[in-house]
């Protein structure tokens, strides 16, 4: 193997900087061990799964061999208690390159951001307790765009300051600058990092996270990622351009495809745009003419009979909510977002935008079938439902012959509806009881449209805007709330904030008063679901010992939620719905707790940002045509 694998910090193994190279040594019949052989001289050891064109790696903590062993269960422990996480002293070195390209992952060249060239972007990968330190640079040109990276689901207890929102934690990092984040992998499971700059991680920017911890059940092989989305053929730019426009029938832009780990193949009989419809700026369209190749590759996994495998379901779509099943296979659900959960057992994943679900697959049956892999969007446009059928990828067992595939049977329907998996079954494996006597705070969710007759999304009547130049968390680390920070309708309605001041625990009632549903997803903390239903909450709770809990919640067409968060993590965080096309219309608030209590921000932080960005923006007009976020 020629190229070079970049060690540092003696135990991790960092980028991979020929992903094609990599994908092309490791194919499937590939023989690892001339491989192994040239890195055996590493400290770690390092464990290569059978997945095709991935490769994948277990770390080892160095001292012992086998699974990590840090006394913990899943049962004696939980990151969000304080003082549960593990020092490990290791920090994980990742160095990002966002840049356009255009790639066709499923037949369809379009336009994309990528990180690293890849899609979907490079793993993250650490152990519990690991620091992350993640160096990125802004290469994006023609046009220009401010970018910045959100790891999703992460606390940042501690460093509010690397959660790149921007408008939020940072201004956008400027074009032809970087900037490095640093966090510490307090939860474990399964997660994905993406930009949170407008809408361009539809675009591309997006890769999982697995932080490895204790599980609630054993398995003997982990796959990694499973990522799940939804695909748009035209630059986000252009659905962007759309969804705030003046058109209601534009709003549910129905993607194009569906894909797993970035791949599905495309009938190209039925072109999916035409050129005039692409534009990648206000003032620039794209260079792309339709171009499709049919039959494009597939994912493909192998099944090791008789093992139980580990996946790591992802959902990081623009919008659509995914149904994901194997033929002849159920599954056994050990963690939901980063929570472990009581393990279940069920045929169908229903995964929202910004969910995931962790779970075992035991394969059962004969060492020479393959079977197909599916991800699906049901439900209509009040679920994102896409104009493709379903995403299909391959699995083969230890002996099935590769070069053919499984015969296409029918799967069964899943339901009709989006709802996620019923909470009753979400039962955290270590036992939370939310605090007694939340403040309590309504919201409702409307779309209505501004003074031009564009449409946007309000939450209370009011929609949000960032200001990129202006980051409430470092105004409000500054105790300077007075300017930009009073509540939702005085001096700057936009910021949309709701300041819960010092209260400890807060309890938001959400009632879904639009034509379509919407993932929420809070930053900063786990939330407990209290209820959920349709209609307007009666004040009636499923229960309240051991509640669920998880960091993204569905909320239905005309329904309601019921979601209580421990204000233990003083700082600003977003509250919005994840679907790119709502959230790029302005469905956020910003919540603000504690803010006296907010760590002081290192000196140094809002200059790597701010400073360059507001250089860029004295230069150059930013094109800002939607919310920000
Ligand atoms: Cu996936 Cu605001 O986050």
């Amino acid at each position: 193997m020629s190229g070079s694998l970049d060690l540092r910090d003696g135990c991790e193994l960092v980028t991979y900087p020929d992903h094609k190279q990599l994908n092309e040594i490791l194919s499937f019949d590939d023989d690892i061990s001339n491989f192994d052989d040239e890195i055996s001289n590493f400290i770690c050891i390092i464990e290569f799964s059978s997945r095709i064109g991935n490769l994948h790696r277990i770390f080892d903590d160095c001292t012992t061999s086998g699974k990590l062993d840090m006394g913990k269960t899943v049962k004696n422990s939980d990151a969000t208690v304080l003082g549960d996480v593990p020092v490990t002293n290791v920090t994980r070195h990742y160095d990002f390159t966002i840049s356009r390209s255009q790639i066709s992952v499923d037949g369809v060249l379009r336009d994309t951001i990528l990180v690293n060239d890849q899609f979907p972007g490079p793993a993250i990968e650490a152990n519990w307790g690991d620091w992350i330190e993640v160096v990125v640079h802004n290469n994006i040109t023609a046009p220009e765009e401010g970018t910045a990276l959100h790891w999703h689901g992460m606390l940042q207890r501690g460093t509010p300051w690397a959660d790149g929102t921007p408008g939020d934690a940072q201004c956008p990092i400027a074009p032809g600058k970087s900037y490095t984040y640093r966090y510490q992998a307090e939860l474990y499971g399964t997660s994905w990092y993406h930009a949170h700059y407008s809408a361009q991680y539809t675009g591309g920017v997006a890769g999982p996270m697995q932080i490895y911890g204790p599980s609630s059940q054993d398995y003997d092989i982990d796959l990694g990622a499973v990522m799940l989305t939804d695909w748009n053929h035209v630059p986000y730019f252009s659905i962007v351009t759309d969804v705030v426009g003046t058109d209601f029938s534009k709003i549910p832009p129905r993607s194009d495809n569906l894909l797993i780990n970035g791949r599905n193949s495309f009938n190209c009989s039925t072109p999916s745009y035409d050129n005039s419809t692409e534009w990648l700026g206000s003032n620039l369209k794209s260079s792309i003419n339709w171009t499709c190749v049919e039959d494009a590759p597939l994912s493909k996994f192998q099944f090791q009979t008789g093992k139980t495998h580990r996946l790591r379901l992802i959902n990081h779509g623009a919008d659509g909510v995914q149904k994901f099943s194997i033929d002849g296979h159920s599954f056994t659900v050990i963690s939901v977002d980063y929570v472990p959960v009581v393990p279940y057992t069920t045929n169908t994943i229903t995964l929202a935008v910004g969910q995931r679900t962790d779970v075992l697959v035991t394969a059962n049956n004969n060492s020479a079938k393959s079977y197909y892999m599916r991800t699906t969007t049901t439900g209509g446009d009040a679920c994102g439902q896409s104009s493709a059928k379903e995403a299909l990828a391959v699995v083969y067992y230890s002996s099935a012959d590769t070069s053919t595939f499984p015969a296409y049977t029918s799967p069964t329907t899943p339901a009709k509806d989006c709802a996620s998996d019923p909470l009753p079954s979400l039962v955290p494996s270590y036992p939370l009881k939310p605090s007694s006597n939340p403040y309590q705070q309504d919201l409702t969710l409307s779309l209505g449209r501004n003074s031009t007759g564009n449409f946007e999304w309000q939450i209370n009547s009011q929609t949000y805007r960032a200001n990129f130049n202006e980051p409430l968390l470092y105004d409000a680390a500054a105790g300077n709330t007075s300017n930009t920070f009073e509540t939702q309708d005085k001096k700057n309605p936009l910021f949309n904030i709701f300041d819960f001041g010092s209260n400890s625990s807060v309890l938001l009632n959400v009632t879904n008063n639009t034509p379509v549903g919407h993932p929420f997803h809070l930053h900063g903390h786990n939330f407990y679901v209290l209820a959920s239903g349709h209609g307007v909450w009666d004040g009636s709770l499923l229960g309240s010992a051991n509640p669920s809990r998880r960091d993204t919640q569905w909320i239905d067409v005309g329904g309601y939620v019921v979601l209580q968060f421990e204000a233990d993590n003083p700082g600003v965080w977003p509250f919005h719905c994840h679907v790119a096309w709502h959230l790029s219309g302005g469905l956020a608030i910003n919540v603000a707790t504690r803010t006296d209590e907010i760590v002081p921000i290192p000196k140094g932080t809002r200059e790597q940002t701010c400073v360059d960005w507001d250089a860029y923006t004295k230069r150059d007009e930013v094109d800002q045509i939607d919310s920000g976020s």
